[in-house]
């Protein structure tokens, strides 16, 4: 069926080094280089404006996004911008999809159809569910993926989007192992081989890739034995031999054990795309700006000069994760998880980046920010006051402290800067509501950045949902007490976010 944008980018890929000249294939490279994807997650409190964030995609060179869900601004913000869109929908909707095609219709004609009709938006894929298959997720979603697949497809069918629109399953690389513990010894993980077996064929009778998250951080993560240069791209790592090929970075092995998981299942020309990968630069000793820079440039080149792996030369198509961090996600993964940004909650750039357009990175432009103003802890009050654990872990409980966490980047703050820290996050987050600094008279604004070293004291972007709150200002400006900044939280809504 219809098979289009990728079915071309096979035959170009296959190509090289065989027919090509090198002109044409550097021709090739640079066409190749339109293929760079990333990932735009919007769980944070204090989202980039979706007409930012566009802007910021086009003015470096992303042509393909990936969203998690069908956000209504981020959509009508695509709308004609000439970015092809992934979108995304979440495992809680796969129950309801699989459970009717009615549903799957629905859910078409309201966030698929109606947004390519009448806003323009250049949707290509549908990924159905995300990683529904993670080991940790037991078997909660195996009965219920497959169907909704099978139901998004014919409802894309039915609206005549059967061309234009794929539908696939983002998985997490755990769906697979191998026995050997090398590539070629690739099979779909027991327990789910069958099921596997049965996306994968319906898949590619509907011409669509297999989608799949691959992640040499968590390698490293899991593994404190895990050989730090085979997470990254250098080619210093000691290779690890399989039969005539020698592999010296764990994405080519991981992605090749996938490679041959499809070609024993009788898949082995299957389209396969990396939905996700990236590498974030805090919460976690290993996730720094140094490691992410090195791990995120490495990729980068090798997406520019169109590079496959050793048993799949054609390179897949590739979606970064992440474009921005992502305040208000669940860290339970762990800290590093709100910080898998190439660039800051705020759009500002974090380390240097070479585009494939040759080309450095570029922050957003025109961020509106609340007041150059932080909350501190109040110089005359002491460190050892009683009251001062109880308000830090308030402040931490509904605003993101993982900077503070061991390994982090301001872990090396000292026990006064560390408190000061929890209550700006929280004030920030509350966006500078007046009593959102009154941790029982413990804490002062102040309009001196108190940033250090590594340390960044944040300002929130001013996304005006304070204005609309005015009404409460007279109410939290009485509380002083840590029960009182509960209802700065109400007001401004996050005490629904589940941070
Ligand atoms: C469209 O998608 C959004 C977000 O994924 C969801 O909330 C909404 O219910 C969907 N619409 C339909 C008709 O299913
Ligand atoms: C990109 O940034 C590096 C340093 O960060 C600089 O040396 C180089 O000139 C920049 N390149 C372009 C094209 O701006
Ligand atoms: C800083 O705060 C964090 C979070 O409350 C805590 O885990 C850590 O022990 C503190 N460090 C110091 C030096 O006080
Ligand atoms: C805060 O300080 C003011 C003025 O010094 C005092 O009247 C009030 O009782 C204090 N509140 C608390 C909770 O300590």
């Amino acid at each position: 069926m219809g098979c289009r944008a990728y079915c071309s980018l096979v035959l170009l890929g296959l190509a090289v080094g065989v027919l090509l000249s090198t002109a044409q294939a550097q021709a090739q490279a640079q066409a190749q280089a339109q293929a760079m994807g990333i990932n735009w997650g919007t769980r944070a409190t204090h989202p980039l404006p979706p007409d930012i964030t566009v802007r910021l995609l086009q003015d470096n060179g992303f042509a393909k996004v990936k969203l998690f869900e069908a956000d209504d601004l981020a959509l009508r913000a695509l709308g004609r911008s000439g970015i092809q869109v992934m979108l995304g929908i979440p495992n809680e909707y796969l129950v309801p999809l699989a459970s009717s095609v009615r549903v799957a219709e629905q859910w078409v004609m309201q966030n698929v159809s109606y947004y390519i009709s009448k806003f323009g938006v250049d949707i290509r894929y549908v990924a159905v569910g995300n990683e529904p298959f993670l080991k940790t997720y037991k078997s909660l979603y195996q009965q219920t993926t497959f169907p909704a697949l099978q139901n998004i497809q014919a409802a894309l069918i039915k609206a005549g989007l059967g061309r234009q629109v794929h539908a696939t399953v983002p998985l997490n690389a755990d769906v697979y192992e191998t026995s050997t513990g090398v590539p070629s010894g690739g099979d779909f993980r027991a327990d789910i081989r069958d099921l596997m077996i049965s996306i994968v064929g319906f898949l590619q009778n509907n011409g669509a890739p297999v989608a799949i998250n691959i992640y040499p951080f968590l390698s490293l993560y899991a593994d404190p034995h895990f050989p730090i240069d085979y997470a990254f791209f250098g080619g210093g790592a000691a290779p690890v031999v399989d039969g005539s090929v020698t592999y010296t970075n764990v994405f080519e092995a991981n992605y090749d054990t996938l490679i041959w998981a499809l070609e024993k299942n009788g898949f082995g020309s299957m389209n396969v795309i990396v939905g996700e990968i990236g590498w974030p630069t805090d919460g976690d000793p290993n996730a720094n700006l140094e490691y992410a820079g090195r791990f995120n440039q490495g990729l980068i080149d090798r997406i520019t000069r169109g590079m496959g792996t050793p048993k799949r030369p054609t390179p897949p198509e590739i979606y970064i994760f992440a474009l921005i961090d992502e305040d208000a996600k669940s860290i339970q993964p762990g800290n590093f998880e709100r910080h898998w940004g190439l660039l800051y909650y705020d759009g500002t750039v974090k380390y240097p980046l070479t585009l494939e357009n040759g080309q450095n990175l570029t922050g957003a432009v025109g961020v509106k920010y609340l007041d150059r103003q932080w909350c501190v802890l109040a110089p005359e009050a002491s460190i050892a006051d009683p009251n001062i654990p109880g308000a830090v872990d308030y402040a931490c409980q509904y605003s993101d402290c993982t900077s503070l966490s061991y390994g982090s980047s301001c872990s090396g703050l000292d026990a006064r800067s560390n408190v000061s820290y929890a209550f700006n996050q929280f004030y920030q987050t509350a966006n500078q509501q007046k009593g959102a600094c009154m941790f029982s008279n413990l804490s002062v604004i102040t309009q001196t950045d108190p940033s250090q070293g590594t340390c960044r004291f944040e300002i929130m972007i001013d996304t005006g949902r304070h204005e609309l709150t005015s009404n409460t200002d007279r109410a939290v400006a009485r509380a002083s007490a840590v029960v009182g900044i509960w209802s700065v939280l109400a007001a401004v809504g996050l005490a629904a976010i589940n941070l």
